[in-house]
């Protein structure tokens, strides 16, 4: 019997003619220009070129080409635009990884989920929006909605951690603030890249019918509810059928299921890749297979371009179904204001770039992102007057403070560390180095202990540099790279307390000698103003207000290890050996999902639900009183967590469904009230099918997932909407 879920993993037919989609519409003048095109220049509209593919602005003229990619320099993007508007009135589309920035770089998308803030997402995309639009570009491939469940994959750094709903607010907040700052956008990888096996980048995924519709799918639903204009396929294999060959995803989801009306694009050369994958014979299967999914336009392998119009003439493909792709790429040239807008100027855009207002907001945006561990002795704030030992290759390091997918980001523009530390504290800041970031050698350990003996408190800037974030970045070993461990070792070893500042595009293993740093924050890849945004922090200007969007594991080995686990039979238990455990490793995590410290302490009390028995039309309300019980201002992050004991499915031990950012004064007590409707509470169950199932649940709040304040309610049987009927269902906002 076929499993009614089957569908979800692309086991439908995928030769079915896709002409049977609602038809599209489109303007008279996009009408007009599809009617001259011929079926050649219809093949280059669906094809869009990169530096990697040998660009040629011949091809533009020629109309061989329609889009182009990742030409970042303002100058060049004046020349493109010139060039390709020259061909038959029909612009050239230019995109860009603006990931997290033009060229004022802010913190790259893990940190602004740490801030649990999506409205500072918001403002960053925003900003990045009106940089690169200035710059005459109008879309870039962003957000990425991947959620992350295995760290050791380095495109972690560019989402939104493994949480699902964190992941849907995040990634709606970006789509929305990229639109306001004047440019389209493009969701990316769908679908399922996140769950690459073992975190090895482009490698299979196996995800389960029911993981993939609830933890998977819903934040890519999120960007295409927000009105993303582009969708980008992912690398990834889902049960043996690459994506980009997925016509249930990309036509029975997306477009049936999910109204999606813009433009697919494969990944860079994905089309391609499906040959390497075993799925296409050659480059003709493989045009042919990715067009029948649903993929509009191939990204990088030319591979439409050259056999789309010959699978037109030999009846393979129906000129139709080109049309239709033609006539949405010519749509959102359209809607992008490719038409009419003018050609841009470099010398114009210049003068946008790196405003000082744009330059607050990345600063802020950084010291709202960084997470506090630990802070033994509360040596964080540095008291005033203490002379600072720097050591660290990342303390100084410009394009690493930039982080990884920089944008037309200058290395020069950046504040480091070391210099904003010195701007703040003259020459009460000695430095050295050590070793440089990746740190495979000691030859420079004994100088740093010799500048290290001379100070009273040492800032370590240790972890990541940005060759080890992001795209093909995928690490076995999550400790500090290379060396920098005996580094650390060395320095706890003068007996000077020791400020341990990470950089990180992930979770991290932080046991061992990193454990026994005084204090440990994490910085992420803090963007063009992180060195003064570290300055206003542990200097104590700011206190630290971010919390971790991922749970840290002890071990590698405990990974995938995330909040959200489904209960087991037998839970762990440290008393019983026959249980779900390791037997060499403490039990869970060593910092759970949510955790960080600030400067001051809260306490929460009278935890009370508005009603405890809800129809399903309802929503809950949670009040909970939190007091700030230090004698520092500080801001808390109070989370509501779910859990359904008894379901058809077993599920998760609990999923953060709210969370609120309030900043309290010493001593001040504030009563929070979270709200998640009832029929936010469902899932999709063996059915493929999204409802919420009666019965009894709880409810947590606390400033972790590992609260265990709790307070239970039932949700009474009654007209239970199953909303569509379909897989990836989720509640909307
Ligand atoms: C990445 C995409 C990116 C594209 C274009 C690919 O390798 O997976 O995220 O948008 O390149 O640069």
């Amino acid at each position: 019997m076929r499993h009614a879920l089957a569908g979800l993993l692309g086991l439908t037919t995928i030769l079915t003619p896709i002409a049977t989609m609602a038809e599209e519409r489109a303007s008279a003048r996009v009408e007009t220009i599809l009617a001259t095109l011929t079926l050649d220049e219809k093949a280059g509209q669906l094809s869009m070129d990169s530096p990697i593919a040998k660009y040629d602005p011949a091809d533009f003229a020629s109309g061989r080409s329609g889009s182009v990619l990742n030409y970042f320099d303002p100058t060049y993007i004046e020349a493109l635009a010139k060039v390709g508007r020259s061909y038959k009135g029909v612009p050239v589309l230019h995109a860009l990884d603006i990931i997290h920035g033009f060229r004022t770089i802010t913190p790259v998308p893990i940190a602004e989920a740490a801030t649990f803030d999506p409205a500072l997402a918001y403002a960053a995309a925003a900003l990045a929006g009106r940089e690169t639009r200035a710059a005459g570009v109008t879309l870039t491939f962003s957000p990425v909605a991947d959620v992350a469940r295995d760290p050791r994959w380095g495109r972690a750094v560019e989402g939104s951690g493994e949480d699902t709903r964190m992941a849907e607010a995040f990634t709606r907040a970006r789509v929305e603030g990229f639109h306001a700052g004047g440019i389209g956008t493009t969701l990316k990888h769908f679908a399922g890249y996140g769950a690459a096996e073992g975190g090895r980048e482009y490698d299979a995924a196996e995800i389960s019918p029911s993981r993939f519709a609830n933890s998977y799918l819903p934040p890519y639903r999120a960007a295409i509810d927000a009105g993303t204009d582009m969708v980008m396929t992912t690398y990834v294999s889902v049960d043996g059928l690459p994506a980009t060959a997925n016509r249930h995803l990309m036509t029975d989801i997306l477009r049936d299921q999910w109204h999606f009306q813009g433009v697919v694009v494969s990944d860079l050369l994905a089309v391609e890749e499906l040959i390497s994958h075993g799925v296409a014979r050659d480059g003709k299967d493989a045009a042919l297979k990715a067009f029948r999914a649903g993929v509009d336009m191939d990204m990088g392998a030319g591979l439409f371009r050259r056999y789309l119009p010959e699978l037109v003439r030999e009846g393979q493909v129906a000129e139709a179904d080109v049309d239709r792709s033609v006539r949405r790429v010519l749509t959102m040239k359209e809607k992008l204001g490719l038409f009419d807008r003018p050609a841009p100027n470099a010398d114009a855009a210049e003068k946008q770039f790196l405003l000082p207002e744009s330059r607050a907001l990345a600063r802020s945006i950084a010291a709202e992102s960084f997470v506090l561990l630990k802070n033994d002795g509360d040596v964080l704030p540095l008291a005033a007057g203490k002379r600072v030992a720097v050591i660290g290759g990342l303390a100084d390091s410009q394009g690493d403070t930039l982080g990884p997918h920089g944008g037309n980001g200058r290395n020069a523009d950046a504040v480091t560390v070391l210099t904003a530390l010195r701007q703040r504290l003259g020459d009460r800041v000695s430095y050295a180095a050590g070793c440089d970031g990746l740190c495979e050698t000691a030859d420079g350990f004994d100088a740093a202990l010799k500048t290290a003996a001379s100070a009273d408190v040492i800032v370590a800037v240790l972890g990541e540099p940005r060759g080890l974030m992001g795209e093909g970045a995928s690490r076995a070993d999550l400790g500090l790279p290379g060396r920098q461990e005996e580094l650390l070792a060395k320095l706890k070893a003068t007996g000077k307390p020791v400020v341990a500042l990470l950089f990180n595009g992930r979770p991290l293993v932080l046991t061992g000698p990193t454990a026994n740093a005084d204090a440990l924050m994490l910085l992420w890849a803090p963007g063009i103003e992180g060195g003064n945004a570290v300055a206003d922090v542990i200097l104590g200007d700011k206190a630290p207000a971010g919390r971790l969007p991922f749970t840290f594991p002890r071990a590698v080995g405990q990974i995938p290890m995330t909040y959200d686990a489904l209960p087991t039979g037998r839970p762990a238990r440290p008393d019983l050996h026959d249980t779900a455990k390791y037997q060499d490793v403490a039990i869970g995590p060593l910092y759970p999902f949510g955790y960080g410290l600030t400067y001051t302490h809260f306490d929460y009390a009278d935890l009370a639900l508005d009603k405890t028995d809800l129809s399903p039309a309802d929503t809950l309300a949670a009040s909970v009183t939190v007091r700030n019980t230090g004698s520092r201002a500080g801001k808390e992050v109070v989370q509501l967590y779910v859990n359904q004991p008894v379901a058809s499915l077993s599920r998760p031990v609990k999923q953060l469904k709210a969370w609120t950012k309030v900043e309290l004064a010493p001593g001040e007590a504030r009563e929070v009230t979270l709200r998640v409707p009832v029929a936010d509470l469902g899932f999709v169950g063996a059915d493929g099918v999204y409802r919420v199932e009666p019965g009894p649940f709880r409810v947590y709040v606390g400033s972790s997932a590992a609260t265990d304040r709790v307070a239970t309610f039932e949700v009474n049987a009654g007209p239970v909407a199953a909303r569509d009927g379909q897989p990836g269902e989720t509640q909307r906002k």
